[in-house]
């Protein structure tokens, strides 16, 4: 059997950790019998500035011929960031409903977290963040523009469709790892939105009475994901509130160069993205230094969603067993092997079943 996956490299270091991942996805397949068929596109910052667009006109139609997305990191200096976000990652994120945004964050062994200093087994979180809705929507406007009684509106839309799938993803996901369900509110201050939110957490909540859950405020959530880490399993939070909480998390394992992440479409009925949380980084970019473990485990992601897995589990316990042994890091974990060494070294790791 195959499956057909979308390839967008993309920009800068997206490209060199896209492309060790590739191979890393061909080993992993190889050894567990089943065959991946990669297209390759080269949407881009950088073919931006060349055609004026990040993808063509088609683009949206030719992915949703594919099992599954793998796209590296887009941005490039020049570039405005909302041209990349507008132009290629939200039409992908809309037309394909990828309304969760999973970003699991795990202290990977022999790394160290900045922070909290404990071991590995301690730090095993999960941030569900809402993808589609709420604080990231284009309506409101400025009034009286320059003058002493300008203001502006930045209008959120939470609709309970869109409230209620992202918790039940969340419970899921909870009940799957055994794991309790936290809910980031702030229901003092957003008078609206959260109390909203809270309600239908409860409802959901209702359905589940074998999973613990409470709700949290976010800034509480902020200083419990630092001070006690180990006390977080799945997080909810709407996708304001889930894009801060999931950097947070990142840092608080140890950097952005190992931190996996997917926009799913839980029905399957369009295809997912998958993508490592960190951007292009052009300040190391064509110097392999980047750390393609990030994307290594963005596409191990990939293989799970996929159903494969054996697969999926092969690579992370590749990653682990290479990270355990040491000897090949790149320098932003504090080694000095390149980005195709330390990706090399994984891709030899992975086991057959
Ligand atoms: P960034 O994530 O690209 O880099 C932040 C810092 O982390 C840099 O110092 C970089 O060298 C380091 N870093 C990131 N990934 C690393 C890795 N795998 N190994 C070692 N070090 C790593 O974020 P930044 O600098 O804010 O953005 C750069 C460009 O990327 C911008 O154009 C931005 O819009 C874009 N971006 C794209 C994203 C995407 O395509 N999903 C997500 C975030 C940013
Ligand atoms: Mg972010």
């Amino acid at each position: 059997s195959g499956y057909r996956i979308a390839c967008i490299p993309g920009d800068g270091i997206g490209v060199e950790v896209t492309g060790e991942a590739r191979q890393v996805l061909d080993r992993a397949a190889e050894r567990h019998g089943f065959r991946l068929r990669w297209t390759e596109f080269d949407w881009s910052c950088e073919r931006y500035t060349r055609t004026g667009r990040m993808m063509p006109e088609d683009g949206l139609e030719r992915l949703a011929e594919h099992d599954a997305i793998l796209l590296g990191a887009v941005g490039f200096p020049g570039v405005p960031d909302h041209v990349s976000l507008w132009g290629l990652l939200i039409p992908i994120r809309r037309a394909f409903d990828q309304y969760v945004n999973l970003r699991p964050v795990r202290l990977l062994p022999g790394l160290v977290s900045p922070l909290a200093g404990r071991e590995a087994a301690d730090l095993d979180m999960v941030i569900v963040r809402e993808n589609s809705e709420g604080e990231y929507s284009r309506i409101g406007g400025r009034h009286n523009p320059g003058t002493p009684d300008e203001f502006v509106v930045q209008q959120s839309v939470f609709t309970r469709r869109g409230v209620h799938r992202i918790i039940r993803y969340a419970f899921e996901l909870a009940r799957e790892r055994g794991g309790a369900v936290c809910s980031a509110t702030k229901s003092n201050g957003l008078v609206h939105s959260m109390p909203f939110w809270d309600e239908v957490f409860a409802e959901v909540a209702a359905g589940y009475p074998d999973i613990p859950h409470e709700q949290c405020h976010v800034d509480a959530l902020a200083a419990r994901m630092v001070l006690r880490p180990d006390r977080v399993d799945v997080v909810v939070a709407s996708n304001l509130f889930g894009d801060i909480l999931s950097d947070l998390a990142a840092a608080v394992v140890g950097g952005l160069g190992t931190a996996p992440s997917a926009n799913v479409n839980p029905e399957r009925r369009h295809p997912s993205m998958f993508e490592a949380v960190h951007g292009s980084a052009p300040d190391i970019a064509g110097r392999g230094l980047a750390n393609p473990v990030a994307q290594i485990l963005t596409a191990a992601m990939m293989l799970d969603h996929l159903g494969e897995h054996a697969a999926g589990a092969a690579v992370r316990d590749a990653v682990d067993a290479v990270l355990r042994d040491g000897t090949v890091r790149t320098p932003d974990i504090g080694g000095r092997a390149t980005t195709g060494e330390l990706g090399k070294a994984i891709r030899d790791a992975v086991s057959g079943p």
